[in-house]
């Protein structure tokens, strides 16, 4: 099981890679966005500076040839890139050939298995389902991925189920449950698994009793 850092912040893929609990990063149109770096190949590159696996960077057309060309270029940047791709029509389309040219892809977007399993069937290297946007449409996201993981796993396909899509940090215990290969999740939920009370006022208590004792006052 791999966690991922979806966004596209720096600083944050800095301070989580340093924590040893990252193995890869996704980005999106919107998570770039967000960073507000209107050059982001700058921007892209530089993510690729500090995360040595797989780092998805997404295409921005829903053209075949622009598909293409996008990729391509995008890949060009390191051995660790992956091609986010919609999961369309054009898209599996763009997965076949990038795959008879080594290209790694991962498919967006999806929301139900039969995507998914479409995805993989075209070559995909990853396929990433979307839990909250899943739920939003009032079906159970973790049926869907198990569901998903089940058949690939019985029909012995590679591609990888990537979960995305978490506005609940609850979330992540019922995702890690589902088998799912990979959660891509936002860096203020990866900080915020760190983080227990009770842990807290433990290691406070330890700390007081040692100040303590070394003043004598023990
Ligand atoms: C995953 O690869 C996506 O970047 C991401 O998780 C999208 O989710 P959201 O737009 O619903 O937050």
């Amino acid at each position: 099981m791999e966690f991922f850092a979806d966004t596209a912040n720096l600083k944050d893929l800095q301070e989580l890679s340093s924590m040893g609990v990252i193995d890869g990063c996704t980005t999106n149109p919107l998570i770039m966005v967000k960073e507000g770096n209107k050059d982001h190949v700058t921007q892209m590159k530089a993510i690729l500076s500090l995360i040595k696996g797989p780092v998805s960077l997404e295409v921005t057309t829903n053209d075949l040839q622009e598909m293409l060309k996008q990729g391509r270029e995008l890949a060009a940047f390191g051995k660790n890139v992956v091609v986010k791709v919609p999961m369309n029509i054009n898209g599996l389309k763009a997965v076949k050939i990038f795959k008879e040219e080594g290209i790694k892809t991962n498919v967006t977007a999806c929301m139900s298995t039969k995507q998914a399993i479409l995805a993989a069937k075209a070559g995909a290297t990853y396929v990433s389902l979307f839990w909250a946007r899943m739920e939003d449409l009032g079906v159970s996201a973790e049926q869907i991925v198990k569901e998903t993981v089940d058949i690939l796993r019985m029909h012995n396909m590679p591609t990888k189920v990537i979960i995305g899509s978490f506005r609940q940090i609850s979330h992540i215990n019922q995702a890690l449950r589902t088998g799912a290969h990979v959660l891509t999740i936002p860096p203020q939920f990866l900080y915020e698994m760190s983080y227990h009370p009770r842990t807290e006022s433990t290691i406070q208590e330890f700390l007081d009793k040692w100040e303590a004792f070394k003043k004598g006052e023990q």
